[in-house]
């Protein structure tokens, strides 16, 4: 599902140059749920920003969903986003729109056919827990439903792999523990994970597959 060979991200900030990501290689199989774990500034986000198409790395090869990502035709780029969902910590949802639309809308970009969207829509909501708050503006929701809703989002085009970078970095303890459950039942429903995170407590939690960066280099890659 993943793959990555010598993969290495530099950024030149005016006359500094900061190497976010050295050398890494790593594969990632259709089916797992792996943790990327790292303190801040480890280079997760920049590594789960170059598997979306985001951004290219500066040197190495990246494979994602059978799409060779590094020399994807700029044609090409929205096949490849919707293989792949992506969450984030905040739930950036649209403030203005209720949370069926939130959703709604990412099939209605992909080209849905229209009696297909209430349906999907609503079978999401439901497997986030979330079909009693259709109809809800994202203000009027928790910081857990708002981030159950990003998922349905993420999920509404059921792609292969699901990306999700320090989902639960604004959420209490409690509220985390439910998002990780529900980030569980998707896995077990067939959907590939990457979870980052710079919990190491999370990772050791969810005694999963996990890979630590430390200043952009792979440090460990734990199964
Ligand atoms: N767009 C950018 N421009 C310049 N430097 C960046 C950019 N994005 C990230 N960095 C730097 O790359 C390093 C890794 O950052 P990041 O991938 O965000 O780490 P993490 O998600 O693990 O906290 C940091 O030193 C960060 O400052
Ligand atoms: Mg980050």
């Amino acid at each position: 599902m993943i793959q990555l060979h010598r993969v290495w991200k530099v950024y030149r900030v005016g006359p500094v140059r900061v190497t976010a990501l050295a050398d890494v290689s790593f594969s990632i199989e259709k089916g797992e749920f792996t943790v990327l774990a790292g303190p801040s500034g480890s280079g997760k986000t920049t590594l789960l920003r170059l598997l979306y198409r985001d951004d290219l790395p500066t040197e190495g090869e990246i494979q994602v969903a059978g799409y060779e990502v590094t020399s994807l035709r700029r044609s090409k780029i929205p096949q490849l986003r919707r293989a792949v969902g992506v969450v984030f910590q905040d739930a950036k949802l649209l403030p203005a729109r209720s949370v069926y639309e939130n959703v709604a809308f990412v099939l209605r970009v992909l080209g849905a056919p229209r009696r297909e969207i209430t349906p999907r829509v609503m079978q999401t909501l439901k497997a986030v827990g979330l079909s009693a708050k259709a109809q809800a503006l994202p203000a009027q929701l928790s910081l857990g439903e708002q981030q159950r809703a990003a998922l349905a989002r993420a999920l509404v085009k059921e792609p292969a792999l699901l990306l999700a970078d320090e989902p639960t970095g604004n959420l209490d303890e409690a509220i985390s523990e439910e998002i990780l459950d529900l980030l569980k039942e998707i896995w077990n429903r067939g959907t590939t994970i990457l979870l980052a995170t710079h919990r190491a407590t999370l990772a050791d939690q969810l005694k999963r597959r996990t890979i630590v960066l430390d200043g952009g280099r792979l440090l460990e890659d734990e199964p």
